[in-house]
């Protein structure tokens, strides 16, 4: 158990993130909310896991789901407010679990207060706190720059009373925040304290890396379809000036930070690590393992590679060892279920299994993210109306220019659409999976009868039980945490072989991807017939000599010493 004496605590620690709306309802209006988390403290508990993350839970109008914050210090309405969040926080804090918040500071919403008065003009205190720019042409006909969100077409959204435009990144509710105005930095410090003073325990930072513009915001690269200019707002040299200012708030509490970096590399991790001030961030969301089936963005597909995905952990692996901490995570709520784009639907339990045994076992911080403990999987929505994220609608301007019917698009949206991560948590067999009695927010995948956490608790095979081996194997253990890693086999195409070691202990982790048997034989310096099997998700055979042929998405760890 991490505690706050222990100063590797969060190296130690396991997380489980939940997105509010759709966890668990407990006022049954068809939302998730804090009543509902209230009464899952115990299966949060009991999974193993020592903090909880908790995707916004802020009061927001919505437009990308609590990711537009309109008052950084309150509950939204629809989850409970600060006496419920109190509780929740107690009651994890009794359980020996940390809580660490969402902390989106890249922008506001454009509901948020600032925004409002930044309206006002250049004689308003907060005009300067966003990007409010005069266009190249008067009258709103042409932009400051040829910038393009990310989540909705250009970057640039006219205010006809100003004669200005502000700069959203994300989507038109989201105004950037401008985080060189000094009084920008001191809000943000003033927001830390209000949560660490009340005892949260860390932050989860979103899209940290953005929150430093070019100074002029001079033109992006002109051909890229969305984000153009992300070169003018990625990774920038005041990034770490801003968090060097930051970590000194954060410092003060021992509070536990990791940053979600987009485009992050080893190269520039270490920068951010081996600061002059000690860790910017403690952990660091990369993206790299999660592109072994896409091209930069999940919607633009391309056939699973398995030694795309092996490259980008062992890398991460390899540069991190000594240096830095890893931040381990095949889940969250931005992406498709891992179940349906590494795994297979057919060998649900055991290719969910293989996935969960290939993260958690290596060096770094694992996080897990709601229901992926259960193997939910990916829903099939019948029509666009069905689908609620900007980033789907978006896309759907963006496909169509291309030929794409919806009937066309829909099918691609039910592959690559986040919104599949989203789906109320599947309790039961009961109405709506258990979720609600109400009509729920978004649909509950209709495989619920036979994927939910009851069932899975009442089977011993079930992923839900290997998750909390799994994590409880982890717990305590020297060689998993702190042990050194090392791949075998790198150009298999279908095994993904790596060892652990630790003081004279030895770890071996098999996993099979696909269903094609494959003729196993154990590297050198590892012998099988010596080797304990702690893990394997088929019943453990009698091992004979040092080689085994596969069975689908077999995944076996043996143990020595
Ligand atoms: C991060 C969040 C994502 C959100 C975006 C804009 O990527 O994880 O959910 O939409 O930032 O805030």
């Amino acid at each position: 158990m991490p505690t706050q004496t222990n100063p590797n605590w969060w190296k130690e620690m396991s997380v489980y993130q939940i997105w509010p709306r759709s966890f668990a309802d407990g006022d049954n209006d068809g939302i998730g909310d804090l009543h509902g988390v209230l009464e899952k403290l115990d299966y949060i508990k009991s999974l193993g896991v020592d903090a909880i993350w908790f995707s916004p839970l802020y009061p927001s109008p919505n437009a990308d789901y609590g990711y537009d914050c309109a008052d950084y210090k309150n509950i939204h309405p629809e989850y409970g407010d600060l006496g419920l969040f109190k509780q929740v926080l107690d009651g994890a804090h009794e359980r020996g679990i940390k809580v660490i918040l969402d902390l989106v500071i890249n922008h506001t919403s454009d509901h948020h207060e600032w925004f409002i008065k930044s309206k006002e003009g250049p004689q308003s205190e907060y005009h300067d706190y966003y990007y409010w720019r005069k266009g190249k042409k008067p009258g709103g006909k042409k932009p400051p720059n040829n910038w393009l969100s990310v989540f909705e077409g250009g970057a640039w959204e006219y205010d006809k009373n100003l004669d200005e435009y502000y700069l959203h990144v994300f989507a038109k509710g989201q105004p950037d925040l401008n985080m060189a105005n000094p009084k920008v930095r001191e809000e943000v410090k003033s927001i830390l304290r209000f949560w660490l003073d009340m005892g949260v325990d860390g932050f989860r930072e979103d899209v940290i890396t953005y929150i430093a513009k070019t100074e002029g915001l001079p033109n992006g690269f002109p051909l890229m379809p969305v984000g153009r200019g992300m070169e003018h707002w990625t990774s920038l040299p005041p990034v770490k000036d801003y968090l060097r200012e930051f970590k000194e708030v954060l410092d003060e509490y021992g509070a536990f930070t990791v940053g979600e970096a987009p485009m992050m590399t080893p190269a520039l991790a270490k920068e951010y690590i081996t600061d002059e001030a000690g860790n910017l961030l403690n952990l660091m969301f990369h993206f790299k393992h999660m592109e072994a089936d896409c091209i930069l963005i999940d919607w633009v597909g391309l056939p699973f590679s398995l030694r795309k995905l092996k490259k980008a952990f062992s890398t991460w692996q390899r540069e991190m060892f000594g240096v830095g901490w890893n931040a381990l995570y095949i889940e969250n709520h931005d992406h498709p279920r891992i179940i349906d784009r590494y795994g297979s639907l057919k060998y649900r339990v055991q290719s969910g299994k293989m996935l969960a045994a290939m993260y958690i076992l290596q060096s770094g911080t694992p996080f897990v993210y709601q229901g992926q403990e259960i193997g939910m999987t990916n829903i099939k929505l019948d029509c666009l109306d069905q689908f609620k994220d900007v980033i789907t609608f978006n896309n759907y301007n963006l496909f169509r220019k291309i030929g794409f019917s919806e009937q066309r698009f829909v099918k691609l949206a039910n592959r690559r659409s986040r919104e599949n991560a989203r789906t109320p948590i599947q309790w039961s067999a009961e109405k709506n999976g258990g979720f609600c009695e109400a009509e729920p927010w978004f649909p509950v995948n209709p495989n619920y009868p036979e994927i939910n956490v009851a069932a899975a608790e009442a089977d011993p095979d079930s992923l839900l039980h290997w998750y909390r081996a799994l994590l409880n194997f982890r717990k305590g253990n020297p060689m998993v945490i702190y042990g050194s890693y090392e791949e075998h086999y790198e150009s298999s195409r279908s095994l993904y072989v790596y060892s652990r070691e630790y003081e004279g202990k030895k770890m071996l982790v098999i996993c099979t991807f696909g269903e094609k048997p494959v003729q196993f034989n154990a590297p050198r310096g590892f012998d099988l017939t010596q080797g304990k099997q702690v893990f394997g998700n088929y019943a453990a055979p009698e091992i004979q000599t040092n080689s085994f042929v596969t069975k689908p998405w077999e995944c076996r760890v043996y143990l020595w010493g």
